[in-house]
């Protein structure tokens, strides 16, 4: 979305509402047979009742894509990543593959990450479990995040949790963690004044010109976005509208950003993981 189309529609202050060509908001969501739950009751934590996919929100042509796995164009990285998988880097000589076997080993990850890492004393994202494995196992060089190489891996390990409920804990030693995520999602920042809360708690299901505006979950990423081409991490996701609203982004990868993906992954807590899902 171009800046000034934000600005325009924010001074228009969300009354656009109706009129806009509307995706099937009842459609369901099946991927090779297999039904994605798509909209829960909202966990207690939250004000609102219901938490619902942003698949549904998505056109019917974008919806479609998801739906088969031919036609969705995130797979191609996910067959990418089995070739990394299986492939020997770094001076220990290991691929994944050789310590982790089937990477069908991973069915549930997905779900419960980001959660707290005790020896490390602090919550880890897929990404830090991946880079942990390179550096100390492999003794390989690190992938940096956001960047294809390492989004097509946390595609390929969260494929194998599709339709599984998302499910992080945010008590216990993750606690602190989920109150900074907590807090920066209901803070206002940037030249638009404006907290996540803002466009997806209070607006959710309006029209931002032609953008249908969701909760803005997490439970389909890494997204292969039509926009630009690739898979998208949750943390690109946040600096894309930290940026809309002409914000400083944290970083890719930051501390704040992960505090950030454990809270709004909670927020998603019993939808479907998706990933990679599809979306524009
Ligand atoms: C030399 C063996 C070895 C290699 C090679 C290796 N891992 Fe691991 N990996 C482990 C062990 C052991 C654990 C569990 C202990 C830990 O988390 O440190 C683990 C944990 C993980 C976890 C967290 C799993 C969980 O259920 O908590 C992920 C994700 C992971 N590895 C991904 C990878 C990927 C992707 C690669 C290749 C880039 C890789 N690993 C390479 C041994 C290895
Ligand atoms: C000015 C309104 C606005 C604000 C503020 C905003 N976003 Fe968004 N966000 C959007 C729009 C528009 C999209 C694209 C349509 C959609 O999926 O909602 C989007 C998409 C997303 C998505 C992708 C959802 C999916 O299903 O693929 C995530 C995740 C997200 N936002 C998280 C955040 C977070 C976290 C914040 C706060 C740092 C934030 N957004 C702030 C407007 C906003």
């Amino acid at each position: 979305m171009k800046i000034t189309n934000l600005i325009a529609s924010t001074a228009a202050a969300f009354v656009l509402v109706t009129g806009v060509a509307s995706a099937d908001e009842n459609a369901v969501l099946e991927i090779d047979g297999q039904v994605m739950i798509t909209r829960a009751p909202a966990p207690d934590h939250m004000n609102i009742d219901e938490v619902i996919s942003g698949w549904v929100f998505r056109s019917d042509e974008t919806q479609a894509l998801e739906m088969d796995d031919f036609e969705n164009p995130g797979m191609i990285f996910v067959d990418q990543a089995r070739e990394a998988y299986e492939t020997v880097d770094g001076a220990a000589g290991e691929s994944c593959a050789s310590c982790h076997g089937d990477v069908a080993s991973f069915e549930g990850l997905r779900t419960v990450l980001p959660r707290w890492r005790e020896d490390a004393g602090e919550v880890w994202s897929m990404e830090d479990y991946i880079n942990n494995c390179r550096e100390t196992r492999m003794q390989a060089e690190p992938w940096k995040w956001g960047k294809p190489q390492m989004d097509a891996m946390v595609a390929l390990i969260s494929l194998q949790s599709r339709g599984m409920p998302m499910n992080v804990a945010i008590d216990g030693p993750a606690a602190a963690t989920w109150e900074q995520g907590r807090e920066i999602y209901y803070t206002r920042v940037g030249q638009l004044d404006m907290a996540c809360a803002n466009c997806h708690e209070d607006n959710y299901g309006v029209y931002i010109r032609a953008d249908h505006l969701s909760q803005g979950q997490i439970n389909g990423f890494p997204t292969y976005r039509l926009k630009n081409a690739r898979l998208n991490s949750t943390h690109a996701r946040f600096k894309g509208c930290m940026k809309n609203i002409r914000a400083e982004p944290y970083g890719v990868g930051s501390d704040e950003f992960t505090a950030l993906e454990l809270y709004v992954a909670s927020r998603g807590n019993g939808l479907s993981v998706e990933g990679p899902s599809v979306r524009n």
